[in-house]
């Protein structure tokens, strides 16, 4: 196994691997590390099944079910704790996965929970050359950007994190559309988190649409997450994942945004997708 450090603000790939084999100890631990120093880990050429994929999420943590989707419908009853990610829509036009083709602005998955997921896991079983990249930001660079001013403005400031609409902008089922920011719905969380094991600062802010900032005007809470979205999604802290079949991508959702691109509805893309339980500490 080779642990090869990207030259980016986020990121990097494990070569010499392959997840149908057996995994020693040590080596569950080196792969959690450097997803952990790195935020962002690709693994390529798998090619593994369902069962695979979940047995290796859980070298991360318990495993945590998927977000209720727009149709109300699990896409994977046999398997109900991978999610499935696809624009592609069975014989008889129901689709066999969630948010479609359009683009998945800036988010981190699940943070409008109290405890959101802490990784990430995205496996590709088909997907469309050169399109659909998803990308990633990463939140301790977006913080050390700020300006001190700005650091200073958000310090102790609580954010509303949207829970009724999904990352591709669906409302999702049972909700009704916000009309003012100040009645979002969602969990709330600080603007800013410590991580304890390093005493570094990050960003965490979830998803731009329908945010709010406690206890400010709605125009100045506009005003406010607008400068520090400008900072958090700056290119010069970003990476960008071009995906290939069998790739295999983890990312540590709580420390990161990411975003995926629009592509052609006529192209097929299939993921399979799973995730790991949080805590209320948000780290
Ligand atoms: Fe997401």
């Amino acid at each position: 196994m080779e642990f090869v450090k990207y030259n980016a603000p986020l990121s990097g790939e494990i070569k010499g691997i392959d997840l149908n084999n057996f995994l020693s100890i040590e080596a569950k631990k080196d792969i959690k590390k450097f997803v952990d120093d790195n935020l962002v880990a690709l693994i390529r050429n798998q090619n593994i099944n369902d069962h695979k994929l979940k047995d290796f999420s859980k070298l991360f943590g318990e495993l945590d079910p998927p977000a209720p989707n727009p149709y109300g419908i699990s896409f994977l009853p046999e398997h109900p704790e991978i999610n499935v990610i696809s624009n592609v829509k069975d014989t008889k036009g129901t689709p066999i996965g969630n948010l479609g083709d359009g683009e998945a602005t800036w988010h981190a998955d699940m943070t409008y929970l109290e405890e959101p997921p802490k990784y990430g896991i995205l496996y590709a079983l088909e997907v469309p050359k050169n399109e659909g990249n998803t990308h990633f930001a990463n939140m301790y660079k977006a913080y050390e950007r700020l300006p001190t001013k700005l650091k200073e403005k958000i310090e102790d400031k609580i954010i509303i994190h949207d829970s009724s609409h999904n990352s591709a902008g669906m409302l999702r089922k049972g909700y009704k559309e916000v009309k003012s920011p100040e009645q979002t719905p969602g969990a709330r969380h600080p603007a800013i988190i410590t991580n304890p094991k390093n005493n570094t600062k990050r960003l965490f802010l979830g998803r731009r649409p329908h945010a709010y900032i406690l206890g400010m005007s709605i125009s100045e809470s506009e005003k406010l997450l607008d400068e520090i979205w400008y900072f958090a999604t700056l290119d010069e802290i970003t990476w960008t994942q071009n995906w290939k079949v069998g790739d295999l991508l983890i990312w540590k959702n709580l420390y990161v945004l990411h975003k995926r691109d629009a592509f052609n509805p006529h192209s097929r893309r299939i993921m399979h997708r799973t995730q790991i339980k949080g805590d209320k500490n948000l780290n």
